[in-house]
């Protein structure tokens, strides 16, 4: 048995990822917890409820956690109502909440990244007409502007909007999100706001604090056609990442596309400081004639796909390091923002998180420009329109009693991030099903 280890450079960020929303609790004044109120929208009828407790305070204990399993970094996101609960008033004592967050992350030697836009709108925002306003532009600004002057002592790197892609398939697209419409026209019209929010708040924070770094944070799928040779299959596949990742484009060359239609926002140009990829998961598409309305096409996963427990993820590692070579094409230090697989038994988690940073260090061994891994999550979370019926956490929860468990994960990773390195030792403790992929021999 070959025995190896592939060690990361000094100084790289180990951490996980969480958003306000899904771990805080009691997020009463955002259209999420709106959104949950209504039977359908969430499956079993869920709601986010106490979350993971973090407004009752137990963020200490998971900061606890994550610190004492060393992790160096963690990001996590502030919720703007909270903040701005109405147009016309900021909240101080939310705001003293996340400064004693982000000092209880210095404290314990982790580097915070924060984001300012994850998935929630205050109910306020949307009651204006939300990203289809323009006025929203300017809203996002002032918000941006008050969390920053109030944080930037502590926190140096920045996502402004988390996933604006999903947001606005989500929510304007499929549905399935709020404001749950199913509209290209409305979509573009958010879109281009979301742009120009994002851009507005990348040049507001380095106007107050000129060695930011900021970016987005980008849910990047790998999309492949089902036969290489079918040109349509190809064609589609082109046109699909083409679009699902239109918001890195615009963000580089200040042009908003969708489809057929555009529209140019210079103020987006080089508005990027890092790349933020979040990846989860390969998609294949197949030429499908009972399909017109997604242009013939159908996405699946690959055959034989290593699923996770309810289907939703299939473990594609190969497709970690087609998003980071995607990436590198910005020229930008390039930040892994989101990763993970929901697995409550722990059963597929090691091999994912071993295979995954397998290809992240490949990636780091051809001198790629990669800086950081976040695992999502931390701790199981409330999953939007799946409520709880999926476990992405290292550390399980127990909804009710609020009690953590440890699974095997944990460990695993704190060795990661201990050693600095995947050692071929670690993963034929965790995950041996996994060790000719990654130490063939
Ligand atoms: C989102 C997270 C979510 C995760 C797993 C990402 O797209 O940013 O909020 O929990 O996927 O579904």
């Amino acid at each position: 048995m070959p025995r190896a280890k592939y060690q990361f450079p000094s100084g790289f960020l180990w951490g996980t990822a969480t958003a306000a929303h899904q771990v805080e609790g009691n997020n009463t004044n955002n259209n999420w917890w709106q959104w949950e109120q209504t039977p359908g929208n969430i499956l079993n009828g869920d709601k986010s409820g106490l979350a993971c407790d973090w407004w009752g305070g137990r963020w200490e204990e998971d900061f606890d956690r994550v610190a004492n399993t060393h992790q160096n970094a963690h990001r996590f996101s502030i919720e703007w109502s909270r903040i701005q609960p109405s147009p016309s008033r900021w909240d101080d004592n939310a705001i003293d909440v996340y400064r004693e967050m982000l000092k209880g992350l210095i404290k314990r030697n982790m580097v915070p990244m924060v984001t300012l836009h994850h998935f929630t709108d205050p109910i306020w925002f949307n009651e204006q007409g939300g990203w289809e306003n323009e006025k929203s532009v300017e809203c996002f600004i002032k918000f941006t502007r008050k969390v920053v002057k109030a944080f930037k002592d502590y926190v140096h790197l920045w996502v402004t909007i988390n996933e604006p892609n999903v947001y606005l398939f989500g929510g304007y697209m499929h549905g399935g999100f709020p404001p749950g419409y199913n509209s290209l026209v409305r979509a573009f019209r958010a879109g281009v706001n979301l742009l120009k929010a994002h851009a507005g708040s990348y040049h507001a924070i380095h106007k107050l604090q000129s060695d930011a770094l900021v970016g987005m944070a980008h849910n990047y799928r790998s999309i492949k056609p089902a036969h290489n040779w079918c040109l349509p299959e190809s064609f589609l596949a082109r046109q699909l990442k083409r679009n699902f990742h239109t918001f890195a484009y615009a963000a580089q060359n200040g042009v908003f596309s969708l489809l057929t239609t555009r529209k140019r926002v210079p103020a987006a140009s080089n508005t990027q400081d890092f790349i933020g990829v979040n990846y989860y998961s390969q998609d294949i598409v197949s030429f499908d004639i009972r399909n017109p309305s997604t242009l013939f096409g159908r996405l699946h996963y690959p055959d034989g796909s290593d699923l996770s427990g309810s289907g939703f993820i299939a473990n594609v590692p190969d497709g970690m390091f087609e998003a980071l070579h995607w990436a590198l094409h910005f020229n930008r230090p390039i930040y892994v923002t989101e990763n993970g697989v929901e697995d409550a038994e722990d059963k597929m988690r090691p091999r994912y998180i071993t295979q995954h940073i397998h290809k992240i260090w490949r990636a780091v061994n051809f001198n790629w420009p990669i800086k950081g891994y976040f695992h999502w999550s931390l701790v199981d979370n409330f999953e939007w329109e799946r409520g709880w019926s999926q476990r992405f956490g290292l550390w399980g929860l127990d909804v009710a009693t609020q009690k953590r468990i440890r699974r095997p994960s944990v460990d695993l990773y704190a060795s990661i991030c201990k050693e600095n390195a995947l050692s071929s030792d670690l993963v034929q403790k965790y995950a041996p099903e996994a060790f000719e992929s990654i130490f063939p021999g």
